[in-house]
């Protein structure tokens, strides 16, 4: 995997703390979603049909290097196969999200293992594979997991919320049992990490989507430091993204972490003044700009890598694409990044 010679390795520079001509530029959820070529296969094949079949993880992970050109090319996959390989059901519902086997009381947790990931998660590595032959070293791939506690939180809760209450309950009344299944999590999650950096991944990226709702004695309890013994065991360039955790910023700073992605509640000013210009920061454009025009995409885009400036920075969305962003749109920002000089 050394030797791979990638074509446009324009964001692993920048992961590796070396100079370019502009910042790199992908954008979370790229793959599947927005994209009509994966809007056809959703309704030929079930989700985890299609996380599960490698030549479809592969055709997915692809489409956006060749319709929108992104530097990057992220794993078409889910946070939720970590639950799936645990022993739980989980099925996603169209136009309801992920739904879990429910957990009503703590001895719930028992039935859970760790799973053996090169049998149960074998089908990742087959689509890390495969893609990564399709991809013919045009861009790096990136690998990913979802954050120990923002898995704990579908685990828990059963299916998305805004809230994650019943997750939140669970760990005030059992906090025991929590860190047990917090622990189960996070050594499964660097069992699969390593399978995924086996397989031929470049770069990692760890989706704290929800650590945002705790605060912060609660994040410093029951999400850092999970994300820690995961982050201190990558041996690959990688990525933390940690929607909402503005308030553990200086805590974040200090991981071994590559970069770390930030959502769009956070001013590029007020995150640089924190962590620096000399460490990489990937984000954070709020998602529904991308519906507005061409020409206030172009403004906003211009004006954020300005704030952030264009050293030590990867450009993204503050997080995932939304699924009624026009294809159009999306290009329009790709093209703006690319051009900026
Ligand atoms: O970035 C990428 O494009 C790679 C693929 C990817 C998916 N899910 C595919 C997917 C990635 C990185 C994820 C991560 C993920 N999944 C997260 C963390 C990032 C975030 O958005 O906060 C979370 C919280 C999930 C859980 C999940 N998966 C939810 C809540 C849903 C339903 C809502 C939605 O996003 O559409 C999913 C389904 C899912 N995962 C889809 C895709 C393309 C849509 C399924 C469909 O085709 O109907």
């Amino acid at each position: 995997m050394k030797n791979k010679n990638i074509k446009n390795d324009i964001i692993l520079k920048v992961l590796n703390g070396q100079r370019v001509d502009r910042p790199p530029v992908w954008m979370m959820r790229q793959a599947g979603r927005f994209l009509p070529g994966y809007r056809k296969l959703r309704s030929e094949f079930s989700f985890f049909e299609r996380c599960q079949n490698p030549n479809l993880v592969s055709k997915i992970t692809i489409m956006p290097i060749n319709d929108i050109k992104t530097d990057a090319a992220i794993i078409f996959s889910d946070i939720l196969v970590i639950p799936l390989a645990m022993g739980m059901n989980v099925s996603m519902i169209p136009d309801f999200g992920p739904k879990l086997d429910s957990i009503n009381k703590k001895e719930d947790i028992d039935k859970f293992i760790i799973p053996d990931v090169n049998k149960k998660l074998n089908y990742v590595f087959e689509g890390i594979k495969q893609t990564i032959t399709d991809l013919e070293n045009k861009v790096p791939l990136i690998g990913f997991a979802g954050s120990p506690w923002t898995v704990f939180c579908y685990m828990i809760q059963g299916s998305g919320s805004k809230d994650f209450s019943k997750a939140k309950e669970f760990c005030l009344n059992y906090p025991n049992y929590s860190k047990k299944l917090l622990e189960l999590i996070t050594i499964t999650t660097i069992d699969y990490m390593r399978g995924q950096i086996k397989s031929g991944i470049d770069i990692f990226q760890l989706f704290d989507s929800w650590g945002g709702i705790l605060s912060k004695k609660d994040y410093l309890k029951f999400s850092f430091p999970y994300i820690k013994m995961i982050i201190d065991q990558c041996n690959i360039p990688n990525i933390l993204f940690a929607k909402g955790c503005w308030h553990s910023l200086r805590e974040i700073n200090k991981l071994k972490t590559n970069a770390i992605g930030i959502d769009w509640l956070i001013e590029p000013k007020y995150a640089r003044n924190i962590l620096g210009y000399d460490r990489v920061v990937q984000g954070n454009l709020d998602p529904s700009y991308l519906l507005s025009s061409k020409s206030k995409i172009k403004k906003l885009t211009l004006d954020m890598i300005n704030e952030f400036g264009s050293k030590n920075y990867i450009v993204n969305l503050g997080h995932g694409i939304l699924p009624n962003t026009p294809v159009e749109n999306a290009k329009t920002f790709i093209k703006t990044v690319k051009g900026y000089s």
